[in-house]
């Protein structure tokens, strides 16, 4: 097992934070073009619904790239502070966030360019499911860093 992230992996970690921040901030444009396009109606050009498919299909690109990233490399073992039932908690999290970064466009592709209507619907749901999921692992990272005093923010900011 590697000792620490690689710079790779803490670059792919906050960019895909980040593209996520954006997808979140202006989805009631794709949101409201979809409802449209379900409609039966024919949308005009929406800058920021082409933002949302363009950053999303790179999100895919990105999650491809850090998971094929995390098999080869491995990560850091958890803080041995850990108790393991957090331990359990912590792994759980972050393979399901892996799942959810992968899922959430690969949903959202197959309703806009397959035109499957419910997968816009599980789209929303992974969405709903991956805002949750982050918070808990928000939640994880302060007890690390604050309570049990691991420093493991150091872990995802610092390569070595
Ligand atoms: C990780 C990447 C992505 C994230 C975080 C994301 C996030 C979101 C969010 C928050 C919504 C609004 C849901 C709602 O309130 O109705 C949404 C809707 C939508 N997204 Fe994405 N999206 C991503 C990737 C994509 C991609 C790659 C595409 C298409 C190529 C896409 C197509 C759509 C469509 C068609 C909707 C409307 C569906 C609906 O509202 O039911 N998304 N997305
Ligand atoms: C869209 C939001 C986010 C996603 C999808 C995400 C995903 C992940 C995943 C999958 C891992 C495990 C990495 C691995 O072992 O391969 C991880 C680790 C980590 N994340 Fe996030 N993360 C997000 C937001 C954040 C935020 C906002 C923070 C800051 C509070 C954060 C701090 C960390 C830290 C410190 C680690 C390292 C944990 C360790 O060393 O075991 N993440 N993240």
């Amino acid at each position: 097992m590697p000792s620490h992230y690689s710079r790779t992996q803490i670059a792919l970690h906050w960019l895909i934070f980040l593209a996520i921040v954006v997808q979140f901030l202006f989805h009631e444009t794709i949101a409201g073009v979809w409802r449209q396009m379900e409609q039966g109606g024919t949308p005009p050009f929406e800058p920021l619904a082409a933002l949302h498919v363009f950053l999303g299909l790179a999100i895919l690109a990105l999650a491809i790239w850090r998971l094929v990233v995390r098999l080869r490399r491995g990560a850091p073992p958890l803080p041995e502070k850990e108790p393991a039932l957090l331990k359990f908690v912590a792994n759980a999290t972050h393979l399901l966030l892996y799942l959810l970064i992968l899922a959430l466009p690969v949903t959202g592709a197959l309703a806009w360019f397959g035109g499957i209507s419910d997968l816009g619907e599980v789209h929303e749901a992974l969405f709903q499911a991956l805002f949750i999921l982050v918070i808990l692992h928000i939640l994880g990272v302060f007890y690390q860093q604050f309570v049990l005093k691991t420093n493991i923010i150091g872990r995802m900011t610092r390569a070595g």
